[in-house]
């Protein structure tokens, strides 16, 4: 009963938090001052993890992160009288921030609505709680102990709140998430368009079963890959087609027709492709291999039920 209580009450503040019209001056401003520094290119990619397959920064955080809560944990131990392990701990997790910080800002850029009201709440606790940390390490620097003990209690737990949000914005939001990742194409074939009106410079976006598929010619063969971007959803047959490769219109990544694969970041998955086949000049699509991912083989649509069930009769 506790837990639904906490539950519920939690959900009603991040609720109000993601309809905070209010949050989004601010938030656009600080992102504007970001994308004239952050251009696409080698330093984004960087930043958002594409050459990792994964974004950087969920896993940059966890340095500062298990210095911080080290430097704590010798705290509420009382390890060492003059607690110098501690200090330096703390002083060590405020230099591994940087990273972090980078890496966080360059994504929460790529944002829109609730997620970035949600993402400028998380930038915010963060800064206090790196104040705090820094505010901690000074006063133990001039032996002010017991004053850093507390700034560094603080430091933990509005570190734990912006933790929190930044979890919402993964696992409830599904920033950093493939948007594809539960999308279901048909096991089997399934005519979608006709072969005349495939082109090879005008991308063309069809339904197969539920999903949005781009279908386009390359070196003269006609190929099928997701119409979602891995990245934020944006629609690619909106994009340009360019040098064997689609550009999603929204943040700038580009992806191999040929393969899906990644050719420019800020995305770090690959759209899912599509095989093809041509009979009496339609074009037919289907899902590329039989799919290993659980959460695909459990779709909720009965489109995608029959899809799984064609699935089991070609295992
Ligand atoms: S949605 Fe961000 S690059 Fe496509």
């Amino acid at each position: 009963m506790a837990i639904l209580t906490i539950n519920t009450w939690v959900e009603h503040f991040v609720e109000r938090l993601e309809r905070a019209e209010g949050l989004d001056g601010p938030a656009d401003k600080v992102i504007s001052l970001t994308q004239r520094w952050l251009k696409p290119g080698r330093v984004k990619n960087l930043l958002s993890g594409t050459g990792t397959g994964h974004p950087a920064h969920p896993i940059l955080v966890l340095l500062p992160l298990g210095l911080w809560a080290s430097g704590f944990y010798l705290d509420v131990r009382s390890v060492s009288e003059d607690r110098t392990a501690a200090r330096r701990l703390i002083g060590m997790g405020n230099l591994a921030v940087l990273p972090a910080v980078l890496t966080g800002l360059s994504d929460w850029a790529d944002t829109q609505g609730a997620e970035r009201r949600v993402g400028l709440v998380h930038a915010g606790l963060n800064v206090t709680a790196l104040a705090l940390f820094t505010s901690s390490w000074l006063a133990r620097s001039d032996r002010h102990q017991r004053a850093g003990v507390v700034a560094t209690a603080l430091g933990m737990g509005t570190v734990s709140a912006a933790g929190w949000l930044g979890g919402h914005l993964a696992y409830a939001r599904g920033v950093g998430v493939d948007t594809t990742a539960f999308e279901v194409p048909p096991a089997d074939w399934i005519d979608v368009a006709a072969a005349k009106d495939v082109s090879d410079d005008r991308p063309l976006r069809v339904d197969a079963g539920v999903v949005a598929v781009l279908l386009i010619r390359d070196q003269d063969k006609v190929v099928a890959i997701s119409d979602r971007c891995t990245h934020r959803g944006g629609p690619l047959h909106e994009g340009t087609i360019d040098k064997g490769c689609v550009t999603c219109p929204w943040h700038g990544s580009q992806f191999r027709l040929a393969d899906g694969q990644v050719a420019k970041g800020p995305a770090t998955r690959p759209q899912p492709t599509l095989e093809v086949r041509i009979i009496d000049g339609r074009v037919h699509v289907r899902a590329t291999t039989d799919e290993p991912g659980t959460l695909r083989r459990n779709p909720a649509t009965a489109t995608s039920e029959s899809s799984r069930s064609t699935d089991r009769s070609r295992n």
